[in-house]
């Protein structure tokens, strides 16, 4: 698994890294050898939970969530996120992605990363996890995602960010994962360093994409879309549409006929 991970996370691989998040066995089953890695997210506080922000989110929550996604998974790579204030110092930080770990097999690790927390990724690489580095935009800081805007617009958002992504290779970490980072910041990035960059409304300029798996689909009508969420499917009026049948069919007596009764 450590020679496919490296290989699919080389820079060299051709196309374009897939990725999409999964909290279930039946989404996981869905996934599995149609996307290169499936990301069990924190944002299964806001998707699944109803949560308002990611601050709820807990070790447990991810253990449960990760373990059933891992546990349907043959062909993709998962990987896993430490919720919010799980890796505030490193001995906090080793203790639970050790937990996580050990727990879900997931094989790549997230975290939301500042110039502050750099040594938490330095710390858990050298502990031989394969770590990921959350950048631009990180949800786990937000109360209200309303708030969220784009980042990397400004000379100073860019420096900060290009040297973020920088330093975080420098401290081990195998991938950069940028949320909402503009265009010509995402491409500045993704040419400063050797480890891939995966982009969630950070343009194409990313070695690879990840979306959350809801909103491909479209099952959580939103408020307001983001600019990058692109709807592949309307599962959301589809499925509405098939429950007012059933149940349009139960009332006439119309289901269940023979067909779907036992002799
Ligand atoms: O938690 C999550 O689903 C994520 C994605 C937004 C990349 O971190």
């Amino acid at each position: 698994m450590k020679r496919k991970i490296i290989r699919i996370l080389s820079k060299k691989f051709s196309k374009p890294l897939t990725c999409l998040t999964s909290y279930s066995p039946t989404i996981s089953k869905i996934l599995d050898g149609n996307v290169d890695i499936i990301l069990v997210g924190d944002s299964l506080g806001t998707t699944l939970y109803g949560m308002k922000n990611l601050k709820g989110v807990t070790i447990e929550m991810m253990k449960k969530h990760g373990l059933a996604v891992t546990n349907n998974v043959q062909k993709s790579i998962t990987a896993i996120d430490m919720p919010y204030k799980s890796y505030t110092n490193k001995r906090q930080a080793l203790k639970n992605a050790k937990d996580i770990i050990k727990y879900t097999k997931a094989k790549l690790l997230k975290l939301e990363i500042n110039k502050k927390n750099m040594s938490i990724i330095k710390y858990l690489s050298e502990k031989n996890f394969n770590i990921i580095a959350h950048i631009g935009v990180t949800p786990q800081s937000y109360n209200d995602f309303k708030k969220i805007k784009a980042v990397g617009r400004t000379n100073i958002q860019r420096e900060n960010l290009i040297r973020l992504a920088i330093n975080a290779e420098k401290a081990g970490a195998i991938g950069v994962l940028l949320e909402c980072i503009t265009q010509e910041t995402a491409k500045k990035i993704t040419s400063s360093i050797s480890i891939p960059t995966i982009g969630i409304g950070s343009s194409k300029y990313c070695d690879g994409q990840i979306l959350v798996f809801d909103d491909l689909i479209n099952i959580n009508k939103m408020e307001k879309t983001p600019r990058f969420v692109k709807h592949y499917l309307q599962f959301a009026n589809l499925a509405k549409k098939a429950v007012q049948k059933y149940s349009r069919d139960v009332k006439k007596g119309k289901y269940p006929n023979k067909r779907y009764s036992y002799k």
